[in-house]
């Protein structure tokens, strides 16, 4: 708890409440800075990659390596544990080994990835993406913020070369297993009665543009007849999202961000950019098509237009059954556990055996501040985390 009370401070948002703390902005350098004060206090060796994500290394860095970590960077608004659990946890559980004398077998490492909530750029995960590949390096370094700054200026300012950025081999090859310990961001492990489980699986998910566009105008000297206002497709997109996902298996579909421009009260908006979250176990995709569908028709109807584009997106990800079986033995028999959240985790398990621990979340609640985990369930899951290296690192 130590550690997160030495970063509540940094990035706390003060009109939306919780934290703001997006890739290479103020508050994110200020946490880079601290785990790497934190690392380097525990000798631990800190490089940062190609793709500007941070790994701190106990002994030599080296292939095959037991690799564990998250995120610093938040949603806007966020809660304090999504993200930065899993790193203080990390370094928590090294210092648990040490207190017991454990050399590990294999290097061992804990990353942090950038940009994970995608709450600059607006692609998640996109530190483990672009390591990976599952980002084109030409169409990210294209991604641009509500600034209008590109991520390849945004990564010059910073220092980082945008030139490099892409599948990065030399890590990849670093990666013998990856376990993320993460806060549970809903009431499994409540409705259980239990501080910790394994991950099972994410649902399928990805991210929308929707433009509309109509024609800007005057709100008193405009007869309702004349209007070509691209807030009414938008808005009753909205509700068709939630019923399109009402009637999708174990669906869900979110607009947290719909913007209108220029937006002005007295002012009909010339265009509204929706953003639409869309996940499902099957089927995410084929939702959003529909709504395009009917984003086309409810848009013409007010003479209108509308453009689609698709942000992200990653299929339903199962994690490696033989690596959780283990962590759940390791851990006597905890849960497992699926989730409708995303995270590196779930990138990554694409090419290597990846786990993920999740911790109870008193409040069932999180991307908000009333996220939360008790102390003595962070204790639970560091153990937990320690053993798991242990195992694995051994
Ligand atoms: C990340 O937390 C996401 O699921 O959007
Ligand atoms: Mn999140
Ligand atoms: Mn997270
Ligand atoms: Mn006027």
């Amino acid at each position: 708890m130590s550690g997160l009370d030495a970063i509540a401070g940094i990035g706390a948002d003060r009109r939306r409440g919780g934290y703001s703390r997006h890739v290479f902005d103020d508050a994110e350098r200020h946490l880079r800075e601290w785990f790497v004060e934190q690392a380097e206090s525990r000798g631990l060796e800190v490089e940062t990659d190609a793709n500007t994500n941070l790994w701190a290394w106990w002994g030599k860095p080296g292939e095959d390596a037991v690799v564990t970590g998250s995120h610093l960077d938040s949603v806007p608004g966020g809660g304090a544990f999504d993200g930065p659990l899993g790193v203080v946890c990390a370094l928590e559980a090294v210092d648990l080994l040490r207190e017991r004398g454990f050399q590990p077998s294999r290097p061992l490492a804990v990353v942090v990835f950038a940009e994970e909530e995608g709450g600059r750029f607006g692609v998640p995960c996109l530190g483990s993406r672009l390591m990976t590949g599952t980002i084109d390096a030409d169409r990210a370094r294209r991604l641009r913020d509500t600034d209008g700054i590109s991520l390849a200026e945004a990564m010059g300012s910073f220092g980082a070369d945008p030139a490099r950025i892409g599948r990065d081999e030399g890590a990849l090859r670093r990666i013998g297993h990856f376990v993320e310990l993460h806060v549970e961001q809903g009431k499994g492990l409540v409705d259980l009665n239990r501080p910790v489980a394994v991950a099972d699986s994410i649902l399928g998910h990805g991210r929308w543009r929707f433009r509309f566009r109509g024609q800007g105008n005057h709100a008193g000297a405009t007869l309702i007849d004349d209007r070509k206002d691209p807030m009414l497709p938008a808005a009753e997109l909205v509700v068709a999202a939630r019923r399109a996902a009402a009637a999708t298996a174990d669906g869900r579909a979110t607009v947290g961000r719909l913007v209108p421009n220029p937006g002005g009260t007295n002012v009909i908006a010339s265009a509204v950019d929706l953003y639409l979250d869309a996940r499902a176990p099957r089927g995410a995709r084929a939702m959003v098509e529909d709504l395009a569908e009917q984003a086309m028709e409810l848009a013409s109807q007010e003479g209108c237009s509308v453009e689609v584009v698709e942000e992200s997106f990653g299929d339903t990800v199962h994690f490696d059954a033989a690596l959780r079986d283990r962590l759940c033995e390791v851990l006597d028999d905890v849960p497992s556990l699926p989730t409708g959240a995303g995270h590196d985790a779930g990138v990554l398990a694409a090419e290597k055996p990846t786990a993920m621990l999740f911790v109870r979340n008193p409040t069932g609640i999180s991307h908000a501040p009333e996220e939360h985990a008790t102390v003595e369930d962070c204790e639970e899951g560091s153990h937990a985390l320690a053993r798991v290296l242990t195992d694995l690192a051994g």
